[in-house]
């Protein structure tokens, strides 16, 4: 193949969300020479879409509760170790945003499964998009961005990766031949029909590091968020947080019968409740209305209510669990290593520990930051001359043609959602064995095949996780094991560690 343009830095950052920014920013700072590559446009991706904000403990003396409050989610599978660093952590990443000149929200809100409020909001529910906005103005005069580009391949030599091979718009070739890799590529939301996530989340960064030899681990723990409208749009955890209710379509409020935090209860709880009461009664509703200046705090879900043709004010607002986010990934250490050389991990599509098995609500953007923050410090630390790298040819990537997306979330949708058992996802995994790949230069088509490649990964996970955690239910299995496991997978097969 040949190539159509080619550049060469320290830190080829993939993707510009929150961890790939910070990180940009960060290894920037430290005086590297940064290119982040992105796929659609600088303010793609999952993060300008966080209407939660970040979860930050109220103060070091608030790290203890905060840590307790994300190993209780996380439902025994969060590494208090890691956890505890990160959050401890996350407050110098505060102050030096604020120092920066960072506005947040006066007040704190309280969201599900948190003690107490300490969540920070930026611009009411526009959290994500605030922040990352604020990032790239740091950001822009001091790195090379590269939009439009999707990257297909890792560049490696004999001793790891050496960059990012992607394709323009126009499917010509580029490369960043670099000294330390980054995917801060986000999640895999696509894989389900009905998802908080936006359509660039085709889970590509579990599907390049699959591909390059690391580990993925306990992807099957899949999160739904309880309240989203009917078509995936987010009614942010914080609306509960300011006293909104839930309500079957019998016009009962049933949460209380649940969780002793009722609303507040955390997420699996929720979404597995309103599961349950859909299925019982056929619907459930948000009742918004006692929520004062819900226009003002909540204005994206104010609008996107608004234009369903609804009033928030006046009546409940049809809602239902949507696919939200990936709490595995690339296994990487506390320093965003992901165990193949030269090449790290941060934001949702790695896996450190924090998220156990249910992540608490507004910890993603705090560890997309402290990882993303982390990885850069470390990539710095280990750079390799780029002289002495080497860079294989790109091979053709392999994409999917005669199956649409469509039909991958419908078997993900009917195999692997909120409720699993042991045949539903025997048959996802044998339907989505036999969709078969095609070289391709053709983004869309290989994003297909990374979601079908994921989706293997959740199913095959899913299917040896055979008990209930967290965001995982097994009706088949509904106890929660005594022996606590990560699943791992990778060119060399599945295998479960005890943790
Ligand atoms: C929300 O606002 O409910 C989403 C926040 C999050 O997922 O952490």
């Amino acid at each position: 193949m040949s190539l159509h343009e080619a550049y060469e830095a320290d830190l080829v950052v993939i993707g510009s969300g929150v961890a790939g920014s910070y990180a940009a920013l960060a290894a920037a700072e430290l005086g590297a020479k940064v290119v982040m590559v992105t796929k659609r446009g600088l303010l793609s991706g999952a993060t300008p879409w966080a209407q939660g904000g970040i979860a930050f403990p109220v103060g070091h003396e608030d790290v203890e509760q905060h840590l307790y409050d994300t190993v209780k989610a996380g439902r025994g599978l969060s590494d208090p170790d890691v956890t505890g660093e990160i959050l401890k952590e996350s407050l110098d990443h505060l102050r030096s945003l604020i120092e920066k000149g960072m506005r947040f929200d006066p007040g704190l809100a309280r969201e599900g499964g948190h003690s107490r409020a300490r969540v920070m909001h930026a611009g009411g529910d526009r959290s994500g998009l605030f922040l990352l906005n604020f990032l790239h103005q740091h950001l822009q005069s001091r790195i090379k961005i590269l939009e439009n580009r999707f990257v297909f391949q890792l560049a490696t030599d004999d001793n790891g990766v050496s960059g990012a091979y992607y394709l323009d718009g126009s499917k010509r070739v580029g490369v960043v031949k670099a000294s330390a890799t980054l995917l801060a590529t986000g999640g895999s939301g696509q894989l389900f029909g009905v998802t908080t996530n936006p359509g660039e989340a085709t889970g590509d960064g579990i599907a390049l590091g699959f591909g390059a030899g690391c580990v993925i681990r306990d992807i099957e723990l899949i999160q739904f968020h309880p309240t989203a409208l009917l078509d995936g749009t987010l009614v942010s955890e914080a609306c509960r947080g300011e006293g909104a209710k839930l309500i079957n379509a019998a016009g009962e409020y049933f949460m209380g019968g649940y969780y002793p935090e009722a609303e507040l209860a955390p997420r699996d709880v929720v979404a597995r409740a309103v599961d349950t009461e859909i299925k019982k009664t056929g619907g459930v509703f948000i009742d918004l209305s006692s929520i004062a200046n819900f226009e003002e705090k909540f204005p994206t879900v104010f609008a996107s209510i608004k234009a369903l043709g609804l009033d928030s004010r006046s009546e409940p607002v049809p809602i239902a669990p949507a696919a939200h986010f990936q709490m595995g990934g690339i296994r990487t250490d506390s320093e965003g290593r992901s165990g193949v050389p030269r090449l790290y991990a941060a934001g949702e599509v790695g896996s450190t520990g924090l998220h156990g098995a249910n992540r608490l609500a507004s910890n993603s953007l705090l560890e997309g930051l402290v990882m993303g923050a982390r990885s850069a410090a470390c990539a710095a630390k280990e750079l390799e001359p780029i002289s002495t790298l080497g860079i294989a040819d790109p091979t053709e990537a392999n994409g999917i043609t005669h199956v649409g997306r469509a039909e991958i979330q419908k078997i993900m949708s009917e195999s692997a959602s909120i409720v699993r058992t042991g045949p539903e996802l025997e048959s996802g995994l044998d339907r989505i064995s036999a969709i078969g790949y095609l070289p391709s230069l053709d983004s869309f088509e290989i994003e297909n095949s990374n979601l079908a490649l994921v989706a293997s990964c959740v199913l095959r996970g899913a299917l040896a996780r055979e008990e209930s955690r967290g965001s995982h239910y097994r009706s088949d299995f509904p106890e929660t094991s005594e022996v606590i496991f990560h699943v791992e997978q990778s060119l060399d097969g599945l295998k479960t560690v005890i943790c």
